[in-house]
């Protein structure tokens, strides 16, 4: 992979989007790398965590290449705005839990790759935007979708329609990332979020995040029923029978993740 750098280390894996030179901006054949790595990644049965970041200390990701888009008529607009769309999706979807490490700027298309992931962390320098109006479009990877579930639609609305970037603070306060830190701690404390996710019954942090997720589209009724079904499905599994014993014999549980 030229654009990507992918490490897997026991249960953790980190995918650094590495074209510094365009301050990591996805052109089409960065996507098309990150979707082979998130199809790999997501066989993994090892693999419980993934972390996301990019390469140096000035950018996430600065958006989509406008260089490549400024070539593209309607039809293949359309079709980057599907490629990306899908390979964000199967981010929201997999298996692991998604951890973004935000280390500079996630503009446009790289605040679109950040709110794809489960968990944002940022670093102090960080600024977050969605400035596609200043290029005469609109978000194209799931940015007018993502944003305002996660923001609300009034603060969605005011970044989208400006193209104003927020610090790392602000993205903070209107509950954009759930930290922030300095930069130099940013990989240790996403690191050591992983390490206590991946401690806990894996099986269940799965489909605790299935549950949000598909959860969301749903009207509460039908979202509790599924909740329901899936807390069901637990009673099924090897970590309930080793976190309940564990609570009555008063010790920790050793997971198995099955
Ligand atoms: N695409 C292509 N190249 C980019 C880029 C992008 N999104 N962002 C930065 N670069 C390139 C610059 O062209 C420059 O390359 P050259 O040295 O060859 O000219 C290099 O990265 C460094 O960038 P700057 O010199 O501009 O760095 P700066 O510190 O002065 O500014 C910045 C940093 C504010 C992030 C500025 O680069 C910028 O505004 N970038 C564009 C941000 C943007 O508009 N992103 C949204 C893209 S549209 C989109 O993403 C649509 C969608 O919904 C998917």
């Amino acid at each position: 992979m030229e654009n990507l750098i992918l490490e897997v280390n026991d249960y953790l894996a980190k995918i650094t989007i590495n074209r510094s030179k365009s301050l990591n901006a996805l052109n089409r054949q960065t996507l098309e790398e990150l979707k082979s790595a998130i199809e790999d990644l997501n066989m993994r049965k090892d693999v419980k965590i993934v972390i996301i970041t990019g390469a140096g200390e000035k950018a996430f990701v600065a958006g989509a290449d406008i260089k490549e888009m400024q070539k593209l008529n309607a039809v293949e607009g359309r079709e980057l705005a599907r490629l990306a769309q899908s390979v964000f999706a199967s981010i929201e979807n997999m298996n692991q839990v998604v951890i973004a490490a935000v280390n500079g700027y996630a503009l446009g298309g790289g605040c679109e790759l950040a709110l794809a992931c489960d968990i944002r962390l940022a670093s102090a320098n960080a600024k977050f935007g969605q400035p596609e109006v200043t290029l005469g479009v609109i978000p194209g990877f799931g940015g007018t979708q993502r944003l305002p579930r996660i923001v609300g639609s009034a603060k969605a609305k005011e970044m989208i329609f400006t193209g104003d970037m927020v610090d790392a603070q602000e993205a903070y306060r209107i509950g954009l990332v759930n930290n922030v830190y300095e930069q130099n701690e940013l990989m240790e404390k996403a690191t050591e979020l992983a390490e206590k996710i991946s401690s806990r019954g894996f099986v269940s942090v799965s489909l605790a995040k299935t549950a949000i997720n598909d959860g969301l589209n749903m009207d509460i009724q039908s979202g509790c029923n599924y909740e329901a079904n899936l807390f069901g499905l637990c009673f099924a599994t090897e970590d309930k029978k080793e976190g309940m014993a564990a609570f009555v014999e008063k010790r920790k549980p050793n997971f198995r993740s099955c």
